[in-house]
């Protein structure tokens, strides 16, 4: 029997409002890094409509194995192997990519591993690179939503280093790994699409 492939309901509910931003910023490039690529149905589906992209997703050592079930079944050209990748690791050991995608990652992660997604964004994007952060912010300390508030409680019930991240503080390490900040979408489901570009 074939085995399982990982899948995320999250990911099929937001993949088509992600790609119509991406298809806003993805012209020419030739490469991307996925960080914390999950069941890579990200992937599989941005790696069909991009297909002149090496679409590179990632994940840490202990789960990237999973992802590489869905990527591997793809059977894309444009999807090789997602390797091990754990932001907190000093050196990623990759290439340097013209984008960086992110997904539902940074609330997920401690404020300090957040501090070291920046720094590895600094060193593996190219300049002139986009650094493209989908999910949900806080502004000014204050949640969007009711729904928001909740989620960010539950987070942190889960993993009390976890929580929702202010756009002001990502902009903060954004603008110290420079980058320069260039958009900011709002998504469905209380979701945003953060854009920044590397300036040299
Ligand atoms: C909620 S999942 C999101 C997965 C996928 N991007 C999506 O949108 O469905 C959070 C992801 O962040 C990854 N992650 C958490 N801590 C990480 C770290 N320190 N380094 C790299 N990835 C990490 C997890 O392994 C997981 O794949």
């Amino acid at each position: 029997m074939p085995e399982e492939l990982p899948y995320s309901e999250a990911c099929e509910n937001n993949k088509e409002p992600i790609l119509e931003i991406l298809q806003k910023h993805i012209d020419k490039q030739k490469t991307l890094l996925e960080i914390g690529g999950g069941s890579g149905q990200h992937g599989e589906f941005f790696a069909q409509h991009f297909p002149n992209l090496l679409w590179q997703s990632s994940d840490t050592p202990k789960t990237v194995d999973i992802l590489n079930l869905r990527v591997q079944a793809s059977g894309l050209s444009n999807l090789p192997e997602a390797i091990p990748i754990d932001v907190d690791d000093a050196n990623w050991n990759v290439d340097t990519y013209d984008l960086i995608f992110t997904a539902n990652s940074l609330h997920i992660m401690s404020e300090n591993s957040v501090k070291n997604f920046f720094r590895g964004v600094q060193r593996t994007l190219n300049a002139h690179g986009l650094l493209l952060v989908y999910g949900p912010f806080k502004y000014g300390g204050k949640f969007t939503t009711k729904s928001n508030e909740q989620f960010n409680s539950w987070l942190k019930f889960r993993d009390p280093k976890s929580g929702l991240r202010d756009f002001e503080s990502i902009n903060f390490l954004a603008n110290q790994s420079g980058l320069e900040f260039l958009a900011d979408n709002s998504m469905p489901a209380n979701n945003q699409m953060l854009v920044f570009y590397k300036t040299n």
